[in-house]
């Protein structure tokens, strides 16, 4: 029998996007397996949820190392211990160096709450509102070396109401979220996708 494909899952909080992954996958629905969970930050939920589906989950603190390369080399030994094939960055509030990025390129993937190139950073809620945004959403892409910049897999729009607060808007950005995520990754493990050059294409398998 073929195992599963093993997915390495980086967060640094809440960890509802890794929850709905390991829903997903526990449902059937990606045909992957979660094998472990990193955290920057040792107080992240995330790393509960991570033990509570029986996930290897372990905290990678940049504060016990010198440099930031000593520190993704502690990252990427997790993740090769535990024969990870493709690298998830949910809700994982660091920037990873081109070093990182080039180790997994084509294997390492990032949401974010808003229609990029728009509102990148770690604000993009509170931006978009900022901003008078009528319409903001969800992006799913590749990780290049620039932040918030790869090639884009999905995109779901999603219309700021009236009134909007941060925690509504956020709340509706989250539920589109849990469901574009793994269906995302589930391209890319299905082998469904061309990218050239900036452009990500998905087509169906014959
Ligand atoms: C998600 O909304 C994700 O899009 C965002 O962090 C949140 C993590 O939530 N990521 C970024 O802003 C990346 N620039 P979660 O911990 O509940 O999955």
């Amino acid at each position: 029998m073929r195992r599963a494909p093993l997915l390495g899952v980086l967060c640094s909080g809440r960890g509802t996007n890794l929850q709905a992954l390991l829903n997903a996958a526990r449902a059937g629905r990606l045909p992957a397996r979660v094998a472990v969970v990193l955290s920057d930050r040792a107080g992240a939920y995330a790393l509960t949820r991570a033990r509570r589906a029986g996930v290897a989950a372990h905290v990678v603190d940049p504060k016990a190392f010198a440099t930031r390369a000593q520190f993704e080399r502690a990252l990427m030994r997790r993740l090769q211990a535990h024969r990870v094939r493709l690298v998830c960055l949910a809700g994982f509030m660091r920037v990873l160096s081109p070093v990182f990025v080039r180790r997994y390129r084509g294997r390492l993937l990032n949401i974010h709450p808003a229609l990029l190139p728009a509102f990148p950073g770690a604000h993009a809620v509170r931006d978009a509102l900022a901003w008078g945004a009528k319409v903001t959403g969800v992006t799913v892409h590749f990780v290049d070396e620039q932040v918030d910049h790869g090639p884009i897999l999905l995109q779901e729009a999603v219309a700021v109401r009236p009134g909007e607060t941060e925690a509504s808007l956020l709340a509706r950005l989250h539920r589109v979220e849990h469901r574009l995520y793994p269906k995302a990754v589930r391209l890319v493990l299905e082998g469904r996708l061309r990218v050239r050059g900036r452009v990500a294409r998905a087509y169906r398998k014959a």
